[in-house]
């Protein structure tokens, strides 16, 4: 399939093939990869089991895909560059050849270790180029790998690692975030021992510092890694077997281990990214995620080495050594393509424009952002100051559980509209809902964003508990995939999406479940209750208020507020720190014991003038006290 458009009406020509005969749309698209046999048939599909089936009976290693075939052409030219946290350290290349030979190694030294196709891989490490050998090398030998943001508490890490059943983690003794050291080894360790199904731990050597090494289980890497081969010969794959899980935040409960599947994830993710950035051969690519996100599974590593790209992998963060570390980097690695959050974009447009105008950009071809909606001043900020006026401004609308893209502008082929997505990739099919469940057909109209027909990268299913996938996305809109966000379609048929319609907040482009947060403060001894909502922030997008009811009125507030965060921080993860702590003697509940959170809400948002009807809550009077102490 040739994924350059070169006008407008070619992507509505191939928009419309998709949609008028989508298994013969993705099977020319999937006739690009090489597969160690063909699929018998495109698709199976029933969203009311829900059961999802791309490509079925084809068999493939993803691998093979992202890294072999490339060899006869490419054996020599840059797979990854690796930025360092400092910059004053040097960057690394490298090359596919070297990427091959690296991975076979990570494969084998995974191997030795005891891992099977099919067993699950806990991936705990920073942002170096051993984070990605290892993500594909478990890839390669068939093994399902659950990556785990490193900044994750240890208690994220149990969860994750328990849920999964992983029996081997990968790590390293330490990290960088800028110019403080992290303990990933000693965080590790503390999780390995509530997690029985552990039965390695493989440890990388980054900072050198002291760690502790328990005997029988814990494994220098440098070691492993010299005792094996670089022969590592691919896993054939079906195309439906796990590729990896990831988790995600729900709206009640426990994360959800998404899981993606070989086949489908590959061609989708493949597609998507040639197709929205309009990549062209030879060109740099850096999308700032982390590994442990979808955004860096799908789009650091998949997308851009299945297209024999080059793609950027920086362990850093963008305000040290200063708030020019992004700009600088781009012109050192002269960057085309760049993709990052509107959250960085919002921070780093506090800074004085020195800090960009500094560097040389003019690499710069097409921008991107990804993780939340952008406000318009930010989207021109960065279309000014970063794109110079002259870089289109790719907003992809997806999530975790969509795998890849799924609205989006086309580079240089859609006309954009500062904070829209606007407009549905080719085999993406959306459908807007109102509260009833009808679809709003026609244009001009606001309600909940549905999907009404598979594509090939769609999760199918949450590891371990398939009754919770089809009631958290396929029951609100039977027959359709609800995406939890709300939209705007306007007149022109463009996409704005509103936000979550659920009890997800975003913050800094993570996901957060209000749930998850309270009953992580709910575990300081002095907390009796608490409820939490997201409010508008300037530079995170939304940030946490928390309400929360102590047993004892607190003698010292901030103290107790420090508190409250330190336990959310130990037991998520810093990232969950509430910004606001409001003490409050009681909660506004309805007469059957509901938290109403619209009003807390409105609290939050600093607009206590209308509160809407209020009549049915058990104590009116709560509302009262809850405005006069709002943060
Ligand atoms: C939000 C990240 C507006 C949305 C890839 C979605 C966005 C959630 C955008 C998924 C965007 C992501 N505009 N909102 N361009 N991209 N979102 O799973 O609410 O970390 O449901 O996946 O982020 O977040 P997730």
């Amino acid at each position: 399939m040739n994924t350059t458009l070169s006008s407008f009406e070619a992507y509505a020509q191939q928009y419309k093939n998709s949609v008028d005969n989508p298994e013969e749309f993705w099977n020319t698209v999937a006739s690009d990869f090489v597969w160690r046999k063909k699929w018998d048939k495109v698709l199976e599909w029933d969203f009311n089991k829900p059961e999802v089936k791309w490509f079925v009976g084809g068999k493939l290693n993803i691998t093979e895909n992202c890294i072999d075939r490339h060899l006869a052409q490419r054996a020599d030219q840059t797979a990854i560059i690796w930025e360092p946290n400092d910059p004053k350290d040097e960057a690394k290349h490298i090359t596919y050849r070297v990427l091959h030979e690296q991975v076979c190694k990570v494969g084998n030294m995974l191997k030795a270790n005891g891992v099977k196709k099919g067993d699950r891989v806990c991936i705990y490490m920073p942002m170096i180029p051993e984070l990605a050998y290892a993500v594909l090398a478990c890839a390669r030998i068939g093994a399902v790998h659950s990556v785990v943001f490193a900044g994750f508490s240890s208690g994220s890490l149990v969860d994750r690692i328990q849920d999964a059943g992983c029996s081997v983690v990968l790590t390293s003794d330490g990290s960088y975030r800028g110019d403080k050291k992290i303990d990933l080894k000693h965080i590790v360790d503390e999780a390995v021992e509530k997690c029985p199904t552990i039965k390695k731990t493989i440890v990388f050597e980054k900072l050198k510092i002291s760690v502790n090494m328990k005997p029988g289980r814990d494994l220098w890497w440098h070691d492993e890694i010299a005792k094996v081969s670089a022969d590592c010969p691919v896993e054939e794959m079906d195309a439906e077997d796990m590729l990896f899980i990831l988790y995600t935040s729900g709206s009640t409960g426990k994360p959800k281990g998404m899981v993606h599947t070989c086949g489908g994830y590959m061609v989708y993710i493949n597609y998507t990214f040639k197709t929205a950035f309009q990549y062209k051969d030879g060109q740099v690519y850096w999308c700032t995620a982390d590994l442990g996100w979808i955004t860096g599974h799908s789009y650091i590593l998949y997308g851009p080495l299945s297209a024999g790209g080059t793609t950027v992998i920086f362990e850093g963060i963008p305000s040290w050594p200063d708030m020019g570390r992004f700009w600088q980097a781009i012109e050192r690695h002269k960057v085309n393509i760049f993709y990052t959050a509107p959250t960085a974009i919002r921070s780093l447009e506090k800074a004085p424009l020195s800090f960009v105008e500094k560097y040389d950009l003019s690499s710069l071809k097409v921008l991107g952002t990804v993780g939340e909606p952008i406000n318009e001043e930010a989207w021109h900020w960065y279309n000014k100051n970063i794109g110079k006026e002259n870089c289109p401004i790719i907003d992809t609308w997806w999530q975790t559980e969509t795998g890849g893209f799924m609205i989006s502008p086309i580079a240089n082929v859609t006309k954009l509209k500062p904070a829209h997505a606007t407009l549905p990739l080719p085999g993406v099919q959306p459908a807007v809902m109102d509260e009833n469940g009808k679809e709003l057909s026609e244009n001009g109209v606001e309600g909940r964003l549905t999907v009404k027909f598979p594509w090939p990268s769609m999760a199918r299913t949450i590891y371990g508990d398939h009754q919770r996938f089809r009631d958290t996305y396929f029951s609100t809109f039977p027959g359709k995939y609800f995406t939890g966000d709300g939209c705007k379609r306007d007149e022109e048929g463009y996409y704005r999406i509103t936000g979550r319609v659920d009890d997800i907040i975003i913050v800094s482009g993570h996901n957060m479940g209000t749930a998850e947060v309270e009953s992580a403060i709910d575990e300081h001894h002095d907390v009796c209750e608490t409820a939490v909502v997201g409010y508008p922030h300037d530079i995170k997008g939304q940030g946490i208020y928390a309400f929360v009811i102590t047993y004892n009125k607190p003698e010292n507030e901030e103290k107790l507020r420090a508190e409250i965060r330190d336990t959310v921080s130990k037991i998520i993860g810093p990232i969950a720190k509430p910004d606001k702590i409001q003490f409050v003697s009681g909660l506004p509940k309805t007469r059957s014991g509901k938290i109403m959170r619209r009003i807390l809400r409105k609290v939050a948002e600093g607009d206590t003038t209308n509160l809407g009807d209020i009549t049915t809550l058990l104590d009116p009077a709560v509302v009262e006290e809850i405005k006069a102490g709002a943060l």
